[in-house]
């Protein structure tokens, strides 16, 4: 078992990570966060391989545990689904001693933590992350929230959960391709803070593909050890936050080109190395540098390129409407080394052009 702690002043909260935690949670929840009801949160998928099994266990170290699901993928990610689940934990009691378990990949932590934020203008909420995107990234920080047809994670709030538990064994039930999702994050994890982690993926290959769980620990903990360091920096995204964001600007605008086809990693993997041929074209990242993020990018089956069926122009108008963009200027981050990044906004057109190929 490893723990990490996210340092935010009073809102700090701890993360276990430990193989097999699912299975004793319930009697860890009643002791460490007594609650008056507890209500897991998870979209049919989750809520069948792993909700019930917790609400049992709840319920047999003597509490009581509701079960709430909403249908799972983005496209459920909104206000309706947020309305629905409002009112069901109000038809269950819920109060303001309850306890949300936000169970799931991504899109039910950010679901069930808005929930949580918004519910009786906010009870307290854990998170229990099952895919390896939610494992790595989006549990930890505190952003929660949904889309809205104007565009993705437009409405949410900052609101910390009381703390996180990672068991790698539910990654065994993941399907391949939502794993290689989450390495996208923890390769970008290495590019922007850590070059010996970045290393140790190269080495470690063939035990992180076969899920071997001592090495998944590894890679949970210097994941979350990277995100929970820049967020106690800057919790509310402010500036060093902004560092997470590599590859997103143009990795977003590759989602949404794509009609959301194409799943947040692999466009995050075509962004980070757009952005890492930008830093080059700028002088200020060497091309031996960009060859070892590419071949990485490639090792772990993540598309490097922009698809050629993919339509350029529509990528383009999308990176003018990025909601990121202060003022009139989208910022841009850069690598400059494997390890270290900057914030820019002088990035030109005619650098865009030449990485996305116009
Ligand atoms: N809050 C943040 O900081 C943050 C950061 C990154 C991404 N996100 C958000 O996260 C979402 C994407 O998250 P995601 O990729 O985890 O998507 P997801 O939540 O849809 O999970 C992917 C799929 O895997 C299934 N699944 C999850 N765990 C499983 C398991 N152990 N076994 C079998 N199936 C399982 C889910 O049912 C779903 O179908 C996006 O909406 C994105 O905006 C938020
Ligand atoms: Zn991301």
């Amino acid at each position: 078992m490893s723990k990490l702690e996210v340092g935010l002043g009073e809102r700090s909260y701890p993360i276990t990570i430990e193989q097999g935690c699912l299975n004793r949670i319930g009697t860890d929840l009643s002791s460490a966060y007594p609650a008056s009801r507890y209500c897991i949160i998870a979209d049919d998928n989750v809520a069948e391989l792993y909700g019930m099994r917790l609400q049992q266990e709840i319920e047999m170290a003597g509490m009581s545990c509701d079960l709430l699901d909403f249908p799972h993928g983005e496209a459920h990610k909104n206000l309706a689904t947020v309305a629905s689940l409002l009112s069901r934990a109000a038809q269950k009691r819920l109060d303001r001693k309850s306890l949300i378990i936000a169970l799931g990949g991504g899109i039910s932590g950010d679901i069930a933590g808005f929930v949580a934020a918004t519910y009786m203008r906010g009870i307290p909420f854990v998170q229990i992350p099952t895919s390896l995107l939610a494992q790595v990234d989006s549990s930890v920080g505190g952003k929660t929230g949904v889309d809205i047809p104007e565009g993705k994670n437009l409405v949410g709030s900052f609101y910390q959960p009381e703390a996180v538990y990672i068991d790698s064994d539910v990654l065994n039930t993941l399907p391949g391709k939502e794993y290689i999702n989450g390495m996208a994050e923890v390769i970008k994890h290495g590019i922007i803070r850590d070059a010996d982690y970045f290393q140790m993926l190269d080495q470690k290959f063939d035990q992180v593909m076969a899920l071997d769980p001592g090495v998944l620990a590894e890679l949970i903990y210097g994941s979350c050890k990277i995100k929970s360091a820049v967020v106690a920096e800057d919790e509310k995204e402010s500036n060093t936050r902004r560092i997470l964001n590599f590859g997103h600007t143009i990795g977003h605008a590759v989602e949404a080109a794509s009609d959301f086809q194409i799943l947040h990693g692999f466009a995050v993997a075509i962004g980070m190395v757009a952005c890492a041929r930008i830093s080059v074209l700028k002088g200020i990242l060497g091309n031996d540098k960009l060859a070892a993020i590419i071949s990485m990018i490639k090792r772990y089956g993540l598309p490097t390129e922009v698809p050629e069926d993919l339509d350029r122009n529509r990528i383009k108008s999308y990176l003018l409407t990025d909601k990121k963009r202060i003022n009139t200027k989208t910022s841009y981050i850069l690598a400059v080394d494997i390890g270290e990044v900057i914030i820019t906004d002088e990035v030109s057109d005619e650098e865009i052009d030449a990485v996305i190929g116009i």
